[in-house]
């Protein structure tokens, strides 16, 4: 195998971005890290981190996707490309792949994804479909393209699922009650982002997964809510009271006009996950389709159990 391909990470700072720089230096890949100088300057948790990396060993170019000639810049000096631009602007990635094409050299650009497969996607409830008719955008300009990609679906990062157990808008487990999505019986599919970091940077000098969509699937993290309330039970050592909701009670607030746009994309997308299981209710069987933890199997994923831990 030759030299660890050199990496630029576009939206470092970010909440995945900065798990993409620590895992590309584990890898052991010459890591840079695209800085928006402005943006830097003015945000003290931005700014720490910016240092963070570069003390960590990466590379930091001054440079913006809304400024081409800074892009342009930035790509000659890597192979490839992982962004992990914020779902509020997926469509600037436009200008990132009009730059990545003009210059030509790049061998392997992963897009802003990380969660569903949104070509598997096309009938999401409204408003949710947005975002995933945005990223979808994006799919199509890579291939017309002719940029050699890879896609990675991540299912539900841990820390935003399941850390409250599913509960909407809470992020460590609750230890009294806890809302159930139906009978609670939907496969899902759970991944700690330090662990989803790790798989999208080994995919990246992967001759096998050009072109491909990459599902993150650790086997032992392919559970049901009520599995994981159970696990977590166990952990804390108490019997948590159990409060179903039924799918119309759950979408009553897609009715209501004082519901935010934002909550109802966010309550579209939980009820295709929890009601109706549509990140495990298909196989992997086409070519374009591999898995993670098959792949690489060295990779020591964190299970439920050890995630949830830490909160015991
Ligand atoms: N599967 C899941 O459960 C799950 C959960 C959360 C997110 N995700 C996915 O992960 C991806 C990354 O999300 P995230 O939560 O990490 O994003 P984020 O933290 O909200 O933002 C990532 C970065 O985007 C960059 N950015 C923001 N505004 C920008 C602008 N106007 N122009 C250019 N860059 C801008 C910033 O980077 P810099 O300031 O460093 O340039 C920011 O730090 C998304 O595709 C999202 O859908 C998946």
């Amino acid at each position: 195998m030759g030299k660890p391909s050199r990496v630029l990470i576009v939206g470092g700072t970010g909440y995945m971005g900065k798990r993409m720089v620590m895992a590309s230096l584990a890898l052991g890949h010459p890591t840079f890290v695209l800085v928006r100088p402005d943006q830097v300057a003015s945000n003290i948790h931005k700014a720490q981190l910016v240092i963070s990396f570069k003390q960590a060993g990466a590379h930091l170019i001054q440079g913006s996707v809304d400024d081409h000639e800074s892009i342009v810049n930035a790509l000659k000096q890597v192979d490839v490309v992982v962004s992990t631009i914020a779902e509020s602007h997926i469509l600037e990635q436009l200008k990132l792949i009009k730059a990545i094409k003009e210059v030509g050299t790049i061998k392997r650009f992963l897009p802003s994804e990380f969660g569903m497969d949104v070509d598997r996607m096309h009938h999401v409830m409204e408003p949710g479909n947005l975002l995933f008719e945005q990223k979808r955008q994006v799919r199509r300009a890579t291939e017309a393209a002719r940029i050699p990609y890879t896609y990675v679906s991540a299912n539900c990062f841990a820390g935003y699922f399941l850390a409250g157990l599913a509960q909407y808008g809470r992020f460590i487990p609750p230890t009294d009650k806890v809302f159930i999505y139906g009978e609670g019986t939907r496969i899902v599919i759970w991944v700690y982002e330090d662990d989803a970091a790790t798989y999208a940077l080994k995919t990246v000098d992967d001759p096998k997964t050009v072109n491909k969509t990459v599902y993150i699937r650790p086997p032992k993290n392919i559970l049901s809510q009520r599995e994981v309330v159970e696990i977590w039970e166990k952990l804390c050592g108490k019997v948590l009271h159990k409060m179903p909701i039924s799918e119309e009670d759950w979408l009553a607030p897609m009715e209501d006009e004082s519901t935010s746009v934002q909550r109802k994309v966010e309550m579209a997308i939980f009820y295709h996950i929890f009601y109706r299981g549509e990140l495990a209710n298909f196989e992997l069987n086409q070519s374009n389709q591999l898995e993670a933890a098959t792949l690489y199997p060295d990779v020591e994923y964190t299970s439920v159990e050890r995630y949830l831990s830490r909160f015991a």
